[in-house]
């Protein structure tokens, strides 16, 4: 039978959808979640590339076995066409959860603390051999779709050893990998195994360009790329020389396509919610944070300091709401369990300390609702973005395009200071003090200011929406 062969792929783990069985025993298809799928969900155009995504749930699998071949017809969806590859389960959980989710992205959040740090022996040997099983079956899918020297835009830290191994199957194409994440300093990525952390790294250099979000993270890992594998770096050319290849360095940060956005926020769905949320508000101030419910977004810490803001002042009592969107995560991982329960153990005690009969000074929202988010970013008098350290954070852009009067209370290790710090009120993530001060200080500002900065905060969000963003990869391989 023909085929057709590529000339555009992506790879990622998580693809633009997934299915859940419905009642009436077919699947019902649902947009996938985080930054990666946000930034690529607009790929559709005349010849849209094939994007290559792991089946993550049954219901992913059952879809992707009654295709043939794994091939979706997603018809009339903008991402084009789709293969989900049918991973064995024990294999896709170590690789998914134990290697990506629970240690590559804490090494590069900074997320091990004592006592829970990490220790690798033989359960962690066999997780690392379902790492490297898991990414070359997507190179091995890759090079079995790919036209002869097609481009390839491989995914995140799930798949830093596929460009390697895609080389390796077929030194035709032209790859490129793009890192979602911060990248860790070398004294911290080197409590990798050593081969491990050499693998990784050579993985990514086996790609003709390697991206990242920020100029900080493209030099740790130029950094690291340096002292573990005693590569020739040229930090002003960007580029890394290992084993007589050389792979360039790019730094694409992703922004929102505000029309879009703006368009979505002012449908039906999301103005009944709107009006909700009003109805239980009332005129009271309303501080939103939005985010998945996960260790490194630090929402802990910004409900402490709000509670510390409530405690430090008494005239606010009664006149403002923190509505906090914290949506379930990687709950197969108990550190992500755990932390869902100390995030609402805090909101708890907040409200035990300061709700009176007219007033709850805190609603957490712990079901994934799209446009009641939406409608939060559009009634927002201040957005907490407080991260303990994060690749780019597309909240902190998405909030100031909804809400021009918005004030941003934005991480410091956010990738997104890099271009919004000047009109955000930055914070130290760790300091809880610092951050109920920013929350009071946000609440305050004049209205003229507000709008000043707003403006600017929606023009540097917006600067790189993701169709461009996306381009820019593809011209780097051209
Ligand atoms: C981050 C990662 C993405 C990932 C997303 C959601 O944004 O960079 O690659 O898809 O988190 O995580 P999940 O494990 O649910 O796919």
């Amino acid at each position: 039978m023909h085929r057709t062969m590529h000339t555009v792929l992506v790879a990622s783990n998580r693809g633009p959808v997934s299915f859940t069985p419905s009642a009436d025993g077919g699947l019902t298809m649902r947009r996938g979640g985080g930054g990666l799928v946000s930034g690529l969900s607009q790929l559709g155009d005349d010849d849209p590339p094939l994007w290559i995504c792991a089946a993550l749930t049954d219901g992913d699998r059952g879809a992707a076995r009654a295709a043939p071949g794994g091939r979706l017809d997603l018809a009339g969806h903008p991402t084009g066409p789709l293969r989900m590859l049918d991973i064995p389960p024990a294999t896709f959980h170590r690789a998914y959860n134990d290697v990506a989710n629970s240690t590559l992205w804490f090494v590069h959040h900074l997320l091990y603390d004592t006592p829970n740090t990490p220790s690798f022996g033989a359960r962690f040997r066999r997780e690392w051999e379902s790492y490297q099983d898991y990414n070359a079956m997507f190179a091995a899918a890759l090079a079995e779709e790919a036209a002869h020297g097609a481009r390839v835009l491989v995914q995140d830290y799930h798949l830093t050893l596929t460009p390697a191994m895609l080389r390796a199957l077929r030194p035709d194409l032209r790859v490129a990998h793009f890192s979602h994440t911060p990248w860790a300093p070398p004294e911290y990525f080197t409590l990798l195994p050593d081969d491990v952390a050499c693998e990784v790294l050579a993985g990514i250099l086996g790609a003709d360009h390697a991206g990242f979000l920020t100029a900080r993270w493209a030099n740790a890992f130029m950094d690291c790329c340096e002292a573990v594998l005693g590569a020739d770096v040229d930090r002003v050319a960007r580029t890394v020389r290992h084993e007589g290849r050389t792979t360039r360095i790019g730094v694409h940060p992703l922004g929102v396509d505000g029309g879009a956005l703006l368009a979505r926020a002012g449908e039906p769905d999301v103005e009944a919610r709107l009006h909700a949320i009003r109805e239980a508000v009332g005129d009271r101030r309303l501080i939103v944070r939005v985010d998945r419910t996960e260790p490194s977004k630090n929402i802990v810490r910004g409900l402490l300091a709000y509670r510390e803001f409530l405690h430090d002042h008494p005239e606010w009592h009664g006149r403002v709401v923190h509505l906090a969107f914290a949506y379930p995560s990687r709950h197969d991982l108990p550190e992500y369990r755990e932390y869902t329960a100390a995030v609402m153990r805090c909101a708890k005690q907040i409200e035990d300390e300061y709700a009176t009969e007219d007033w709850e000074p805190i609603i957490l929202d712990v079901h994934d609702d799209y446009p009641r988010s939406l409608a939060a970013y559009r009634l927002a008098d201040v957005l907490l973005v407080n991260p303990i350290r994060d690749g780019m954070n597309l909240v902190a852009k998405e909030g100031p395009i909804l809400s021009p009067r918005c004030v941003l209370v934005l991480s410091r290790e956010a990738g997104a200071a890099a271009e919004l710090g000047p009109d955000a009120i930055m914070v130290n993530p760790y300091d809880v003090s610092g951050t109920a001060a920013a929350l009071h200080e946000a609440l305050a500002m004049p209205e003229d200011e507000r709008l000043k900065r707003g403006r600017r905060l929606a023009a540097a969000a917006t600067a790189l929406p993701p169709r461009q963003w996306l381009a820019e990869q593809l011209a780097a391989l051209a």
